[in-house]
């Protein structure tokens, strides 16, 4: 058993099967684990149920992505999701995340248009949500506002590479890093990050070589999405891995189950109950205790003597 993983405190809360309480993950935690090389796992979760089976699971990281905007409201980009919508989606997170590091990712605009309102934004994410750290996108343009954010006390994730929120810019969801200069670009995007003083720094959509390239050269720990298995931890989608996506999954998603498909069969399943009258049973239905059945059959059959049926 791991120092990082588990405590035997004996502290409120779910247990695991040796009767061990879970210890909370933190950013030291984390920033242990890349030093132990031991790797992190990171899922995203918008919803009180999900968040709970991901942490239930074990999951070190949950973020609250903006990618919801996209999975959980079917928009083309993460960009429309607003500040009151993030931060709703990440109260009913918080209510079930008991052990993973709860981050929350800043929308599109909320961290964009002066540093006072970046560093007002991240704080209703901590005073309002319960968000343990933020995540913003963007490298060295972005050093002075995470150097900013941790004088205030906020944990920051940094995200490089294929970054959602600049799809216009990019000239759509590329994979970035593809040439020497854009290498070096990224390279000195994620050093420009971590002497700020971010915690840790998400690699989304660059090659495995570079995604190994920084990893080796940082001293905080890269959670990669496809960028390869040399990172120091992972993220997914949660509804990429449940199969609850509707396009077909990017080149670095694995399906874990397909539970869209499950999903759908048992809402047939249960259409089909309705219509053939199968549901509920009478196992399923409310009774009333015996004598007043009894008393009101009884009462019944009066009132019927007194007002016959006028069809037969
Ligand atoms: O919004 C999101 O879910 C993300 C992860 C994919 C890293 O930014």
């Amino acid at each position: 058993m791991s120092l990082t993983s588990f405590s035997c405190a004996p502290t409120a809360g779910t247990t695991d099967a040796s009767g061990c309480t879970p210890k909370k993950i933190t950013i030291q935690t984390l920033a242990e684990k890349k030093q132990l090389r031991q790797p992190i796992s990171c899922l995203t979760a918008y919803d009180y149920a999900t968040a709970r089976v991901v942490d239930e699971a074990g999951i070190d990281l949950i973020l609250v992505g903006d990618s919801l905007a996209m999975v959980m409201q079917g928009h083309d980009s993460t960009l429309s999701i607003t500040m009151d919508e993030m931060l709703l989606y990440t109260r009913g997170v918080r209510r079930a995340v008991k052990r993973a590091l709860l981050v929350a990712d800043m929308p599109y605009g909320s961290y964009h248009t002066t540093e006072a309102e970046a560093v007002a934004n991240a704080v209703r994410f901590m005073k309002e949500a319960g968000a343990e750290a933020v995540k913003i996108e963007g490298g060295i343009r972005r050093a002075p506002l995470v150097e900013r954010l941790v004088q205030a006390e906020i944990p920051v994730l940094g995200h490089i590479g294929l970054t959602p929120q600049s799809v216009h810019q990019m000239g759509g969801y590329k994979v970035q890093g593809r040439t020497a200069a854009a290498v070096e670009a990224l390279v000195s995007d994620a050093l420009a990050l971590e002497h700020a003083g971010a915690f840790g720094i998400v690699l989304e959509g660059i090659p495995r070589e570079v995604a190994r390239q920084i990893t080796e050269r940082l001293g905080i720990p890269t959670i990669g999405i496809g960028a390869g298995p040399d990172c120091d931890g992972q993220v997914l989608v949660v509804h990429d891995l449940a199969g609850m996506t509707f396009a077909p999954p990017a080149k670095f998603v694995r399906r874990y189950v397909a539970l869209g498909d499950m999903l759908r069969e048992a809402v047939t399943a249960y259409r089909q109950d309705v219509e053939a009258r199968n549901f509920p049973s009478d196992a399923e239905s409310y009774h009333l205790p015996a004598a007043v059945r009894d008393e009101i059959e009884n009462a019944n059959e009066a009132a019927f003597s007194r007002w016959p049926r006028r069809h037969a």
